[in-house]
């Protein structure tokens, strides 16, 4: 029987290598062009190794980085095909080059494992994903100081236990939630760090017998530095993976708090907010129906970004040391922890956009309760002991909750507000901390962006 040859063999059984191969077919063009970079670097590499017969020359290194970049360049225009005896893109890439150069396509791998390949794919890819993903949360935070700084000082019964609490504003509320999310940037930018480390030179996890370069493919593909321990870098692949997944689960978390604020404000008992009427769904029966179906899938895809954490955190826990191949589904699961993550972002800005503010409706709110302690703290004005303030409009509020006569007092709602002026509270939110941290972060993510673009410019020149 005549087999066709491929890279590794072709004696697998059919439907176990489809199980093994999984959906790599289908996953792996997403780090097409990173796989063609990181083989850049890594040829580059070869080339300069002092040996007595060189594994690769300087111009064939040439000659392989700028097929390389045709490559990955076919790839961002979606010409990229992975068949199924490539099982991966790895073998795909070095089909390809073996069809153009031929023999000084089989040299390419040399030193190398697809293990160390694959992990520093995925890093470069999750490093470009991460800052993408950081940009989306920063253009939210703004989204949402803007409509706060919009809305400004409009009254908004704050609560706790879901109860009327004490006077907020639109403003407060929507520039907390933005702090929240560029809070956030830390758990995102400690997940970058992590992957920021080169596993490449590692092979199969235990070196190879070459004078591999490691801190010069880091500098090549603009890491921070390798992962000094070969068995180390093979264990790190699905850690930061799973770092990264917790950090959007953290982050889908705060995203879905906000949206489940903005399913509350926006029901017609409390229509504080509006919704457009686009962004609202119907129901096939009542006719009445505008349901903000948009923001109910933020908190399940909340949900399903933490279960996603938990996933690659449980494949993981009990693998022994080295590489096995349960690794391989740690890719779906970030590449879609990552794609809700950023989908969300993107969709709540445009909700956050299009939301409009009643303010009539949030000044009606305010029921005799939400000024108590602003009644109370009066009294310690006039030379009142606190607890004794409290008691007294305590008795009040008692008499009131019992319905037996009481006299509690009401204030004004736009006074109250601009009377508090602390640092962070209603009368003293500083709209420009946020536009400055907005910027810095932005700055950051640019000069990281622009870093790997050199890096590519370099590598498939
Ligand atoms: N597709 C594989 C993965 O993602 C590539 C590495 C295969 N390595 C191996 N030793 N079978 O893990």
């Amino acid at each position: 029987m005549k087999t066709k040859k491929t890279i590794t063999d072709s004696t697998v059984d059919p439907d176990i290598l489809s199980y093994t191969v999984g959906d790599d077919p289908v996953l792996d063009l997403k780090l097409a062009v990173w796989d063609c970079l990181g083989t850049a670097a890594h040829v580059t590499m070869l080339s300069e190794m002092k040996l007595k017969k060189p594994v690769v020359t300087k111009k064939e290194a040439a000659t392989v980085r700028k097929e390389l970049g045709k490559i990955a360049q076919r790839s961002q225009e979606g010409k990229f095909e992975i068949r199924v005896d490539d099982q991966d893109v790895h073998m795909a890439v070095e089909r390809m080059l073996t069809e153009k150069l031929g023999d000084l396509g089989k040299k390419i791998h040399t030193g190398r494992s697809r293990n160390d390949q694959v992990a520093v794919d995925v890093r470069l890819h999750m490093k470009d994903e991460i800052l993408r993903t950081e940009a989306e949360a920063v253009a939210l935070a703004s989204t949402l100081v803007a409509f706060g700084a919009k809305a400004g000082p409009i009254p908004l019964v704050g609560r706790t236990h879901l109860q009327p609490a004490m006077p907020s504003s639109v403003e407060m509320w929507a520039t907390g939630h933005a702090e929240m999310i560029l809070d956030q940037l830390e758990n995102l930018e400690a997940a970058y760090r992590l992957s920021d480390l080169n596993p490449l030179g590692s092979a199969a996890g235990y070196g190879v017998p070459l004078p591999l370069d490691r801190q010069r493919t880091s500098e090549l593909l603009a890491f921070s530095r390798p992962i000094h321990n070969c068995f180390g870098a093979s264990m790190a692949r699905g850690e930061c993976e799973a770092a990264l997944l917790s950090a959007l689960a953290q982050l889908m978390a705060v995203l879905s708090r906000c949206a489940e604020d903005l399913i509350l404000f926006s029901m017609p008992e409390f229509a504080y907010f509006k919704l457009p009427r686009a962004y609202c769904t119907g129901s096939s029966i009542m006719p009445q129906k505008f349901n903000p179906d948009v923001l109910e899938l933020m908190r399940s895809k909340a949900a399903q970004v933490l279960g996603l954490q938990t996933a690659a955190l449980s494949m993981m826990h009990a693998m022994p040391g080295g590489y096995n191949r349960d690794l391989q589904d740690s890719k779906g699961l970030y590449m879609k922890g990552l794609d809700i993550t950023r989908t969300t972002l993107r969709i709540l800005q445009k909700v956050v956009a299009g939301v409009s503010v009643n303010a009539e409706n949030c000044r009606k709110a305010f029921s005799p309760g939400v000024y108590a302690t602003d009644v109370a703290l009066q009294m310690v004005a006039e030379g009142k002991p606190w607890r004794d303030a409290y008691h007294e409009v305590r008795d009040e509020f008692a008499a009131l909750y019992d319905g037996r006569p009481s006299h509690v007092s009401n204030l004004d709602p736009d006074e109250v507000v601009m009377a508090k002026t602390h640092e962070g509270t209603t009368g003293g939110i500083d709209l420009g901390l946020y536009n400055r941290r907005c910027k810095a972060a932005l700055d950051a993510i640019a000069k990281r962006m622009k870093a790997m673009e050199d890096a590519k410019k370099k590598l498939f020149k």
